[in-house]
């Protein structure tokens, strides 16, 4: 079925063709549609279960940040065969984000390059709708970002007044008792390594994420991980480890989009300016999967480049507990979350495997 639709979709203008999907999948949402997708695409197997910051994951392949920035399309990723879905970048301010173009497909080297300058429609617009969803059914993260408005020295603030618009603080508990008994935020990832937003990636340094991660600690943010760029030196990358260590978070979400263009890339829109994802950083973001895996105790989420069950099992055997990806499902369409759950059972069995879990840092 996508093999028909594809061409039609990357006819238009990437940005369009992600709107025309978005709203396709909101109209279905809850529907009859919905359900024949779930009854073939979730794929039902113990086997793949992930238990993972305290949350329950039915398996461990979820949608990256990004591309549901306003948390509309829970439920129907869910009946995709997603095991979760990281919604946002969310920012304390509603905000358009940068002028258009600024999402571009590289088809011959199955890539995106986006500078799309976190466009959402801000946290309290965004908290209001995950608590006035019905339960999706799966867990559900929230990306938050830095406004582009505030300066780097108000970060804090910024970060935590999403915090606590997701997290209903008016009832003064964490992330996840709350969402026992309503639809807020599952987990709080904290992404710092957006490139497309000024300043923004200087936030990994070390004393900016304390003052950040304290922030949000202070507040009782939790569970909390944090996205870090794959631009990251190794020294950066140990700093932002001992942060996490020292503020006792609960995960590392690795990666996000690189600014540097590898060698071989050959599409035409190599030369956009942004964050480029998809295929060709897909062994740059395992590599920093196996770096953050080897240096902390936190379960890793692995994202970057994953468009087969092949590049999902890699990531796990390289230490994430859980998977995300955005690119892939632009390439490989609607079936590939069932795709991969299918090929990770597999590769369970052929491995000797009992699960996931079994398997998550094999090759360390
Ligand atoms: C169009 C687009 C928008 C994105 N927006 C965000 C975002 O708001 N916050 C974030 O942390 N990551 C964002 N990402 C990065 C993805 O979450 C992911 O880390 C990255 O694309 C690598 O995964 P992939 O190769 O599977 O796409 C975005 C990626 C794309 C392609």
């Amino acid at each position: 079925m996508y093999r028909a639709l594809r061409p039609i979709l990357f006819s238009l203008p990437a940005e369009t063709a992600h709107g025309t999907v978005h709203r396709g999948l909101n109209a279905i949402q809850r529907t009859p549609v919905e359900r024949f997708l779930r009854d073939r695409l979730v794929v039902d197997d113990d086997r793949l279960a992930v238990d993972a910051f305290g949350q329950s994951f039915s398996n461990p392949i979820g949608v990256a940040a990004g591309f549901d920035k306003n948390a509309e399309l829970p439920t129907v990723l869910g009946a995709l065969g997603f095991g979760h879905v990281e919604v946002g970048g969310v920012t304390a301010h509603a905000q358009p984000g940068n002028p258009r173009p600024r999402m571009f497909r590289l088809v011959e080297d199955r890539a995106i390059i986006n500078r799309m300058g976190l466009n959402n429609e801000g946290a309290d617009a965004v908290a209001e709708r995950l608590r006035s969803t019905p339960d999706p059914g799966l867990p559900v993260g929230v990306n938050v970002a830095l406004s582009e408005a505030t300066d780097a020295a108000d970060a804090p603030a910024d970060y935590r007044y999403t915090y606590e618009r997701v997290a209903d603080v008016t009832e003064r508990s964490s992330i996840a008792s709350r969402t026992q008994s309503g639809n807020v935020a599952d987990y709080l990832a904290v992404n710092v390594s957006c490139p497309n937003s000024e300043g923004m990636r200087e936030l990994q340094n070390r004393e900016s994420l304390e003052a950040i991660l304290g922030e949000l600690v202070d507040a009782g943010a939790s569970p909390l991980l944090v996205k870090l760029s794959p631009d990251l030196p190794d020294p950066a990358i140990e700093d932002a480890l001992a942060v996490v260590d020292d503020f006792d978070l609960d995960g590392v979400i690795a990666t996000n989009t690189t600014t540097d263009r590898p060698s071989g890339l050959e599409s035409p829109n190599r030369a956009e300016t942004g964050g480029l994802s998809g295929k060709p950083i897909e062994n740059r973001a395992t590599e920093m999967v196996r770096f953050v895996a080897e240096r902390t105790d936190v379960p890793v989420v692995g994202v970057g480049g994953v468009s087969d069950a092949a590049g999902a099992y890699a990531k796990i055997r390289a230490g994430a507990s859980l998977v995300q990806l955005y690119t892939g499902l632009v390439y490989e369409g609607p079936t590939l979350a069932r795709d991969i759950n299918e090929g990770l059972l597999e590769r369970l069995e052929r491995d000797g495997f009992d699960s996931v879990e079994d398997a998550v840092g094999a090759d360390l």
